[in-house]
């Protein structure tokens, strides 16, 4: 039998995840088995579809009977699943397979392999680089992993990095092996096709394609009854998913998804990321709105508070338009919570230009925020095509005026919920006591509090919010 693979809490769309992904990767953990004849180690950088990735490449890796192990000394093979999106994702990557150059010395047996954006940005580039890996697989690759591992073991260097206009993995069944068994990501769409001007991922990740809906639903489905509670679906720009069944000519956009996973059963959460502020439709609000088990939760990147910097980024809207998105969200749902993805010192960004960022988020007070520095990627739209003149102590002192301000909103938003009653998914028990639960409410918003008998991960519970601070709130469950 197949071994039970270690659980660990992991929750989804936080702030504190988010950074710590970006700070150190994340090792799966998992046990060795009795049938496995080798063992693989995988560790993911980057955002939630690289992690949501490295389960397709873990069901690929299972049906050639590889077993997991946490333990690199104990891997017949590495995985570095990577991250583009800023320099110093990448810095970090380097510095990893750097490392794993000594223990390959020692272990000549050893296949290291990179995954995902870095695999598809540098192609053949890291072979040639001190022989740092035997393996290059760009995202659209993982079936062909088979093939690569056995040319790899032959001593060739192997690559695959064609990226594709079809692949979804649709009928791959993701393994989840860093499961709380409460929360999972569902990916519904791949690649992007909106060509911001500072991002590297329509270049990593390729062309957008939307997942058949009828395998998204069934892996929804099929979650459910393994006892999952809650599901986000992913995509670079969820908004445009669009799926046309060409026997039947049916189309299903992301609205009428949404209302098909909502439907699957009344106690499966359901969210989302990421959506796009051009794209998000007042259809996509009112399912929202429509069904309580879908979230009050949107991750809407704003990216700049400036018309001009916005255009320069090709993002497709304006000041105007991003605040009045915000304020039909706010009409249809007042109890929403909204986040942003902001940068500071992209190309050309005067003080004046970021002093409107400041006060769009004044007019907007996002509940969290992630905030970056600009960072040129080569040959992004931006790179080729605008100069990189914001100085990095400019962009620095304007982040860090960003997260200030950003962490006074924070606290304010948390402030508000004491005194409220809200319904929480208990997920782990809290870091720091096991004496106490954490979940999440419908907005997103982390909540601990004192265990009760009879209530176990996966259990709802209403909670009376007693405390908060600007990262998390605190409370004690209330009977109905
Ligand atoms: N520099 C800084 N931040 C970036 N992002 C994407 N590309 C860059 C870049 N070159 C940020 C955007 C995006 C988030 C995922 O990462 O804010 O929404
Ligand atoms: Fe990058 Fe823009 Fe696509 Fe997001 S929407 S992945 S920022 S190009």
């Amino acid at each position: 039998m197949r071994d039970k693979i270690t659980q660990k809490t992991f929750n989804p769309l936080t702030l504190e995840k988010k950074i710590e992904e970006e700070k150190q990767g994340t090792a799966y953990h998992g046990n060795s088995n009795d049938e496995s004849e080798k063992l693989a180690y995988i560790e993911t950088y980057g955002c939630q579809m690289n992690f949501s990735d490295t389960e397709i490449v873990a069901s690929v890796l299972s049906e050639m009977k590889y077993g997991f192990t946490n333990d690199e000394s104990k891997a017949d093979v590495i995985f570095i699943n990577t991250c583009s999106i800023r320099e110093n994702a990448e810095s970090k990557v380097w510095n990893r397979l750097k490392s794993l150059k000594q223990t390959k010395k020692n272990r000549p047996d050893l296949l290291v392999g990179v995954l995902g954006c870095m695999a598809e940005r540098l192609k053949s580039k890291l072979l040639e680089q001190e022989k740092l890996v035997d393996m290059v697989v760009g995202p659209d690759a993982y079936r062909d992993l088979p093939r690569l591992i056995e040319e790899a073991g032959g001593g060739q260097k192997a690559v695959n990095v064609l990226l594709s206009r079809e692949e979804t993995y649709a009928e791959i069944a993701p393994v989840r092996l860093n499961t709380n068994g409460v929360s999972a990501f569902v990916t519904i769409m791949r690649g992007c096709d909106n060509m911001c001007t500072f991002c590297v991922v329509p270049f990593t990740r390729g062309r957008e394609r939307s997942r058949d809906w009828q395998s998204i639903v069934n892996e929804c489905q099929e979650l459910v009854t393994e006892g999952y509670k809650e599901v986000t679906l992913l995509g670079q720009n969820v908004d445009s998913y669009k799926h046309l069944n060409e026997a039947t000519g049916e189309v299903c956009n992301f609205a009428q998804l949404l209302e098909k996973v909502a439907l699957i059963h009344p106690d499966l959460r359901v969210r989302f990321s990421t959506s796009h502020p051009k794209d998000i439709t007042d259809d996509v609000l009112f399912t929202m709105a429509k069904y309580e088990n879908i979230c009050n939760y949107i991750h809407l990147p704003v990216q700049s508070g400036n018309s001009r910097i916005l255009e320069l980024m090709n993002r497709g809207y304006t000041r105007e338009w991003y605040l009045n998105k915000v304020k039909r969200i706010r009409e249809i749902m007042p109890d929403c919570g909204i986040s942003a993805d902001i940068i500071t010192g992209f190309c050309s960004e005067t003080d004046e230009e970021h002093e409107d960022t400041i006060s769009l988020m004044k007019a907007v007070k996002f509940d969290y925020s992630f905030t970056f520095a600009y960072s040129e990627r080569p040959n992004t739209p931006a790179a080729k095509r605008m100069k990189d003149d914001v100085s990095e102590d400019v962009k620095k002192k304007r982040l860090q005026e960003v997260i200030e301000l950003q962490n006074l909103h924070s606290k304010e938003s948390n402030l508000s919920e004491i005194g409220k009653i809200r319904k929480v998914l208990i997920e782990s028990n809290s870091k720091r006591s096991d004496n106490d639960f954490c979940g999440r409410t419908d907005q997103n918003k982390m909540v601990v509090f004192p265990k009760k008998e009879g209530l176990s991960f996966g259990d709802y519970c209403r909670v009376k919010i007693r405390e908060a601070s600007s990262a998390t709130l605190k409370g004690e469950i209330v009977e109905e």
